[in-house]
């Protein structure tokens, strides 16, 4: 692989997402990684991330000097430059140049190895108050700005470069190019990662972990937990069986789209448990958002430990018990919870409202290595629905928490045809791309007045929250275009009885959250 320090901030991440975009497989490790655990990982590269800290203040993070002697070839980006500037015999200052954002960056001659075919000048984003003012010994100065007389410099004798600009940030240019050029051309490693050959490792590798023992995974509806139970079935067949709960909180479609389409695409054997009676019942009279959320995670677990329980049992009496559990963990949850390349140290994630703690079985986890793109490409090439490989997140108290005020059939019918709208709408004007999801609320403790025909009517309304974003820790409210507001608005307030106000939610996040409960 690719190592990938990580210095801090939320560079590395997107590092790593960049230097996967280039087909070469990728992995993020901490900052305090030893030589001797570099060596034994035997990388092809590495990249040292940027970071929020300055080199030479105290406590600042460092790293082990003894990397950047193994011979691997190596790329240091903004933070990462400076330490590799600071530990081979450069020098960096505060200059008081501070640069922040988009910036020009000039070429010093051809660009060598590392930078050639760049253009001789390019406008690139910095985001520094430090600056390498005297490159180390024997390094040649690639390229300069106006705040930073070394915004580049190479080494290709040892391999080791760096650059002070951040090359994985789309707002430079050429940034991609810059990876690449690092990445194929100055440390000679091929483009040959993709997603035909990631299925293929994780199929030997879910054979050679569950051999002939039987696998029970819960489908969500959501992207994860699809593809994750696809590639399971891809290498054990039936081995595999899936279960959908029905909590009634879904959206207009979704379980037609895993009952029909997704069986249909996958063969897989799956068991829906219809409990929509059962959560109705137990939200009854509650309005309170947390303790909506706590009713609908516990009576999930319920559903599923029940139907799990039915299920193990057949299986034992059949000679071959279940003893593995398909979840759909992603890389960002295996890097955010310390896990790293071992396996201890994760924490349960879920796409459904909270799975027991006391599972007894193994888990098998053919996702943890992937970022949520990656997950969909292979989703595509496994042949799931497009319905469900594109789509947008949704959380797992469902429409739960959509509905501001006790949840009710008649409410939830309501919320579900706008929301259908919603995303018609949406898709239908080409902006699926755009928002990174849109959820549609119900404001059902709130009465408005409206007119329609001769009279009055008292109706609720209804809340558009359309976000964009790269990862939903941040956000910001997508600026939908009015004539797609306008067509919204007027299709919901005329096909959907009881609503008769549409209204937009303009807050980011922070310090809006992206759902309202
Ligand atoms: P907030 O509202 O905190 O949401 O800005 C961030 C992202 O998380 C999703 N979300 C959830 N997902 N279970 C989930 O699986 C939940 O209980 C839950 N609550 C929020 C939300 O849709 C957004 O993508």
């Amino acid at each position: 692989p690719v190592l990938v320090v990580d210095f801090g901030a939320q560079y590395a991440q997107l590092i790593a997402r960049r230097v996967r975009e280039a087909n070469v497989y990728s992995e993020i490790v901490p900052h305090t990684i030893t030589a001797d655990e570099v060596r034994a990982m035997d990388p092809a590269g590495i990249v040292l991330s940027g970071g929020p800290s300055s080199v030479y203040e105290t406590g600042s993070p460092t790293l082990d000097p003894g990397i950047l002697e193994l011979g691997v070839p190596t790329l240091g980006i903004c933070y990462g430059f400076q330490v590799m500037a600071q530990q081979l015999g450069g020098e960096v200052a505060k200059t008081g140049n501070r640069e922040y954002g988009s910036t020009a960056v000039h070429l010093a001659g051809d660009g060598g190895v590392f930078l050639g075919g760049q253009p001789a000048e390019q406008i690139a984003w910095m985001s520094h108050g430090d600056s390498v003012v005297r490159a180390p010994e024997g390094f040649d100065v690639l390229a300069s700005s106006e705040g930073t007389p070394v915004a580049a410099f190479a080494n290709d004798r040892l391999k080791l470069y760096g650059v002070q600009w951040h090359p994985e940030v789309k707002h430079s240019v050429h940034g991609q190019a810059v990876l690449e050029n690092f990445l194929h051309r100055a440390a000679g490693i091929p483009g040959d990662w993709n997603s035909g050959n990631v299925i293929a490792e994780q199929v030997a590798r879910i054979r050679a972990q569950v051999g002939s023992g039987r696998v029970l995974a819960a489908l969500s509806g959501g992207v994860d937990s699809a593809v994750a139970a696809a590639i399971v079935h891809e290498a054990v067949g039936d081995q595999l069986v899936c279960v959908f709960v029905d909590h009634g909180l879904l959206r207009a479609g979704e379980r037609e789209q895993v009952e029909t389409d997704y069986v249909a695409a996958t063969g897989i054997r799956l068991v829906t448990v219809d409990a929509r009676e059962q959560f109705l019942t137990a939200l009854a009279g509650v309005s309170d958002p947390e303790s909506k959320r706590k009713i609908i995670g516990r009576e999930f677990i319920r559903t599923f430990e029940a139907a799990e329980r039915e299920l193990v049992a057949e299986a034992a009496a059949d000679g071959e018990p279940i003893r593995f559990l398909v979840q759909g963990t992603l890389y960002p949850d295996v890097v955010e919870s310390g896990g790293g390349s071992g396996t201890a140290n994760i924490k349960s994630h879920h796409n459904v409202g909270g799975l027991p703690d006391d599972l007894q079985f193994e888990l098998v986890e053919p996702l943890r290595t992937l970022f949520k793109d990656e997950v969909r490409a292979i989703g595509r090439e496994l042949g799931l629905p497009e319905a469900i490989v594109a789509r947008q997140p949704f959380p797992g108290p469902g429409l739960g928490i959509r509905i501001v005020g006790e949840v009710t059939g008649e409410r939830l019918d309501l919320l579900r045809e706008a929301d259908a709208i919603v995303r018609a709408e949406l898709t239908a004007a080409g902006l699926d791309a755009e928002i990174w999801q849109c959820p549609v609320v119900l404001l059902a403790d709130v009465r408005s007045v409206g007119v329609m025909g001769d009279g009055r009517t008292y109706g609720h309304p209804i809340v558009l929250r359309p976000v964009s974003s790269e990862d939903a820790m941040t956000a910001d409210w997508t600026r939908l275009p009015y004539d797609v507001l306008a067509k919204i608005s007027n299709r919901i307030t005329n096909e959907v009885a009881g609503v008769n106000r549409v209204v937009l939610d303009v807050t980011s996040k922070p310090p809006g959250t992206i759902e309202w409960e």
